[in-house]
């Protein structure tokens, strides 16, 4: 094929498109807010957390297909109201898909990408759901229309092709052989650009033959996506269009290549933690995706008149064969979808950018013609010629028989080649409408079926390929697993599954499935060991995770929404099993509206959980056939433990893994477990040499990767075990504490007991007598104020009860001191002594600083040690000291630091302080100028002894501040118990066996519990009040002022 080269040439920029979908039932279980608003086709987005930050995007076009729609009678999604706004699938074609249509019947290649975040409607708007056609059906059924309208004026011919690029490799989807292990390869001609090798191009005459080749398309994908695994999520699918169209008359031909792109979800790794992952991240992860935004940010660049030297295309696969969409010989189309969900902001601003940039794409279309054609064209012209000759030798009658003879040879070997290049496309077409046929009575042999039997149906992560599978489960008894050599046998494929995994059997109308030996089966979340009776829309699990839905005989089927049994609805019934309730993460709250809405943050940790939980069964499941001996396990870690305020809210998901025989231990977040997980599958693929169905295959003698290469392998860390909250109120008081605190685990556990003590002392670290205790702590702003940590004893150590070839360590952060610091390990004891002491220094205490002692806790990490891990040392790196040793912390009052970035905000911290000191100090004049006034009446009460009586006073203040000093440090005491027992109340939750009798437990323990912390908060308080009372009536007694009036 070669573009002609004529003046039809022209500059086209890509058209962008953006469709917003409807809230999905995760989006609507979170209350989610709408964040997105369209108005023509403009398009604002704001930030949910600042109602100011608003961004504005043009495009070509703008569905709002959000709201304002209805489902008819015939399953349609249309607008409520005629006009309305909503956008439905027959106006998205309108607005995009016929201009594809018309470029492509103009002679154009044309190419429509859909470009968006993970569940964002990528599918739904090309491929359509049920009876919601999209965009790519629509266009073939509209295509082939006009073909047959136009038979008269020109011959048209289809070929339809259909591949999948995964972890990049092309997959041809319409293959009916065994697929070739590293996939189709790409190569390169001079003429034609990049293709794709031995893609099967099939020719077609009608919608419904394409619309049955792409459900066989999807059901290969969807089998190739249980076999190998993987997820589709992650594939980009191509559908490719070949239109040629011969205009017999005129005696052009029109060639269009359409090229139809669902990509691969967009979906940004939110970050989790700080940690990076020491294995980069899969090495195909996403290539092609990241190279198409390469792709498209090195051509908007050069748009903009920047000088770009190089386009990387030939860096992943996708790009190679979207050369010319891109920046070529191409129209090309972006529908980009997103979420309007407050909760999807990041996702769908970063789908805006990428759109944007897009747009500014600058493609050079021509009309192109084929060479077929030019050669018919040719060997016409030479027949005509030939012919000519004959006629003049005829006329001239000059010719001899010999030369006749050879130009009727000639002519007739033209005619030939002319029937033959023209009759080709008939013959093919004819073959490939037998396959059809062929296949069309598979289709209707299983709607038979599935008006007899019951049958398993698939569910898929990716709604797109769910129920594409059908398993029938015929009278009798039948062995479901990988072998499928009896007759009475169902092959399935997956990871985890057995050659022999289960028996089916249906008789006397009743269904049971039976596990065998080894195998696991999972039936409504709970894993069955025997045999167990199937009902109607029962949910099933085979090995680590192929999920069907159970379809019972028709009779019991009464046309229910299946759909209400998607990934998701599995995935919560297996958590559920493990006692992972959204209730039981979630602390409720209540909108405006008064409807009780769970924590949205809390919910995205619940969906997070669901979403890694079959991920974390197959990591087991390929770590246990590659023989790695290496356990994952989920965990909700409560990030409470780390905040110095003790909040209880926020939550994250992180996964333990586990060497069991060297008892290693190693904890990973989200993100990098995904990876590792990526890169497991990469790695099991390769081992298993073409798995067969999840049991590794030859492969075997393929080299063990180098341990550092090795995703299921990890050098030993230190681990974070839990943490402990020391409040450090007593400091401020100058209050000397000794203080005994739990160190709780992530899952609310008890690691250990830690013997603390925070002592005021002087500069050399003299500990202060209670005569030193404050009553106001404002007295210490701008005065020096040293205190020391230390870390007695810790006992009761759970990480070396485990295993005792372990340490430990414990770090901390004081206030602003720049480095975290570390006690020194200690190994092999579960009661370990510490004696660490360390000193700190405010040469000139700020009110942040007080403001910090009195609100907030020191939190002291547990680090466990593992042999092989060295140990976390303290960085002295931009600590400064005073000249005893003493860390100097609150540096933001000493004179270096006065020029911080936050002056402005200290500033006016202190400005407001002030303000309250200036308030407290007039109250305190006013109330010295009476007792002044009081004094002297005294005074003129009786002269004698004044003198004696001032300095009774005199002694009298100090001993009755010195009493209240001791009153408040009991209280103090009191309230560090009070304050243990309501962290206890926090975290006591109920057991997750929902049964009656357990909640009724719970909630007699949680009353006495709260009946406890009640009594000791009242007696803390009357203790107080009484030793005040006691104070004051001594005060008066003592001073006689009062009753001396
Ligand atoms: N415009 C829409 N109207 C109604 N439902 C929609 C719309 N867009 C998407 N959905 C629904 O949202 C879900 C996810 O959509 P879809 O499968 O198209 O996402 P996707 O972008 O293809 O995701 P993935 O990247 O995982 O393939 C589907 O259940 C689909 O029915
Ligand atoms: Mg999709």
């Amino acid at each position: 094929m070669r573009a002609k080269e004529n003046d039809m040439a022209s500059k086209d920029c890509v058209k962008v498109a953006v469709r917003v979908r409807p809230f999905n039932k995760r989006e609507k279980d979170a209350g989610s807010r709408c964040v997105v608003s369209m108005s023509n086709n403009i398009i604002t987005i704001q930030d949910p957390r600042n109602q100011q930050n608003r961004r504005t995007f043009t495009f070509d076009h703008a569905f709002w297909s959000h709201n304002g729609f209805v489902r008819n009678g015939r399953g349609l999604f249309v607008p409520e109201e005629e006009g309305g706004r909503y956008a439905d699938q027959v106006s998205v074609f309108e607005g995009l898909g016929q201009g594809v249509l018309e470029n492509a019947l103009q002679g154009y290649n044309a190419t429509l990408l859909a470009y968006g975040q993970t569940g964002s409607g990528k599918s739904y708007s090309m491929l359509g759901y049920g009876p919601n056609k999209g965009l790519v059906p629509t266009l073939c059924d509209r295509l082939f229309q006009f073909i047959r309208t136009n038979q008269d004026s020109r011959q048209c011919q289809v070929f339809f092709s259909m591949l999948e690029i995964y972890n990049e490799q092309v997959i041809d989807l319409l293959s009916r052989g065994s697929r070739s292990p590293g996939g189709l390869r790409v190569r390169e001609d001079q003429q034609r650009g990049f293709y794709v090798e031995g893609l099967r191009r099939i020719p077609s005459d009608s919608a419904a033959q394409v619309e049955q080749l792409m459900e066989q398309g999807t059901r290969t994908r969807t089998t190739a996506a249980t076999h190998m695994n993987s997820n589709s999520s992650r594939s980009h699918m191509l559908i490719i269009l070949q239109l040629k169209q011969i205009f017999s008359k005129e005696c052009i031909t029109k060639q269009s290549n359409i090229n139809l792109v669902d990509l691969a979800g967009s979906e940004r790794q939110r970050s989790s933690g700080s940690e990076v992952d020491r294995l980069k991240e899969g090495t195909a992860i996403n290539l092609s995706l990241t190279t198409l935004g390469n792709v498209i940010s090195a051509l908007a660049e050069a748009a903009l008149g920047k000088k770009v030297v190089h386009i990387p295309y030939r860096d992943s696969i996708l790009t190679k064969l979207l050369q010319s969409a891109l920046g070529g010989n191409s129209r090309t189309v972006m529908i980009a979808t997103l979420s309007p969900a407050d909760i999807c902001y990041e996702e769908s601003l970063s789908t805006l950018r990428y759109a944007e940039r897009a747009k500014r794409i600058q493609n050079r279309a021509v009309v192109n013609e084929g060479p077929t054609e030019r050669l018919v064209k040719e060997l016409k012209a030479e027949n005509a010629k030939l012919l000519l000759r004959l006629s003049r030798l005829d006329q001239e009658g000059r010719r001899t028989d010999e030369e006749t003879k050879e130009l009727r040879r000639l002519l007739t070997h033209n005619e030939l080649q002319i029937r033959a290049i023209q009759t080709l496309w008939e013959q093919r077409l004819q073959e490939a409408l037998k396959d059809w046929e062929a296949q069309y009575t598979t289709i209707t042999q299983e709607r038979t079926m599935m008006q007899m039997y019951p049958y398993m149906l698939n569910v898929n992560e990716d709604a797109q390929l769910s129920g594409v599978i059908k398993l029938f489960i015929q009278d009798g008894e039948w062995d479901v697993g990988l072998a499928d050599s009896s007759p009475r046998s169902i092959s399935v494929r997956g990871l985890g599954i057995q050659e022999k995994h289960a028996v089916f059997s249906n008789q006397q109308r009743r269904v049971t499935v039976t596990p065998l030996s080894g195998s696991k089966v999972t039936v409504n979340g709970a894993t069955i060991s025997q045999k167990t009776e199937l009902h109607h829309l029962d949910r099933l699990i085979l090995g680590s995770n192929s999920t069907y839905l159970f379809i019972g005989f028709p009779s019991e089927r009464a046309g229910e929404d299946w759909t209400r049994y998607d990934y998701d609805y599995f995935q919560s019934e297996l958590a559920a099993a493990e006692g992972i309730h959204l209730h039981s993460l979630c602390v409720f709250i209540s909108v405006s509206a008064g409807s009780i809405q769970p924590d949205p943050s809390l919910l995205a940790v619940f969906y997070d959980y669901i979403r890694l939980m079959p991920m974390v069964t197959e990591a087991n499941q390929m770590s246990q056939e590659l023989n790695k001996g290496v356990e994952f396990k989920l965990e909700i870690k409560n990030l409470a433990m780390s905040d110095s305020k003790g909040h209880d809210l926020e939550k994250e998901i992180a996964v333990r893994v586990t060497c069991v025989e060297r008892k290693q231990v190693w904890m990973w977040s989200k993100a990098k477990f995904i990876n590792r997980k990526f890169l497991m599958e990469e790695m099991y693929q390769q081992q298993a040499g073409g798995v067969s169905g999840g049991v590794v295959v030859g492969g075997a003698d393929l080299p063990p990767l180098p341990r550092d290469r090795d995703p299921f392998w990890d050098p030993l860390e230190p681990l974070h075990l839990g943490s402990a909250h020391l409040w450090l109120q007593s400091l401020p008081f100058r209050i000397h504490v000794e203080e005994q605190v739990e160190v709780v685990g992530p899952e609310g556990s008890e690691e250990a007991i830690l013997q603390t003590q925070l002592i005021p002392c002087s500069p050399t670290g003299l500990p202060l007598g209670e005569d030193d205790i404050l009553i106001d702590p404002t007295e210490l702003l701008g005065k020096r104020l040293d205190f020391q940590l230390v870390l007695d004893q810790c006992c009761g150590l759970r990480w070396l009860k485990e295993a005792r070839n372990r340490g430990v360590q414990i770090g901390f952060q004081m206030f602003d001191c720049p480095q975290p610091l570390y006690t020194p390990a200690v190994w092999h004891n579960v009661n370990p002594v510490l004696e660490y002491r360390v000193q700190f220094t405010a040469l000139k205490t700020s009110p942040e600083l007080l403001n910090y002692l009195q609100s907030s806790a020191l939190v002291l990490e547990l680090w466990g040690l593992q042999e092989g891990c060295t140990d976390l040392v303290s960085s002295l790196d931009g600590v400064r000291t005073t000249p005893e040793g003493s860390i100097i912390i609150d540096k933001a009052s000493t004179p270096q630091n006065t020029v911080s970035s936050d002056l402005s905000s200290s500033l006016h911290a202190l400005h407001q302080d002030l303000e309250q000191l200036r308030v407290t100090n007039a109250a305190l004049r006013k109330e010295n100028s009476a007792l002044r006034e009081q004094l002297s009446a005294s005074a003129r009460h009786g002269a004698d002894g004044g003198r004696g009586r001032q300095e009774r006073r005199g002694s009298l203040r100090t001993s009755c501040d010195a009493d209240f000093a001791r009153a408040l440090k009991v209280f103090y005491h009191s309230m560090t118990s009070v304050r243990g027992q309501l962290q206890r109340l926090r975290r006591h939750r109920p057991s997750e066996e929902e049964d009656l009798l357990g909640l009724r437990l719970f909630v007699d323990e949680h009353s006495r519990l709260l009946k406890d912390f009640g009594e000791q908060l009242e007696q803390s308080v009357s203790t107080l009040k009484q030793d005040v009372a006691a104070i004051v009536r001594r005060k008066r007694e003592k001073s006689g002022i009062w009753s001396e009036r």
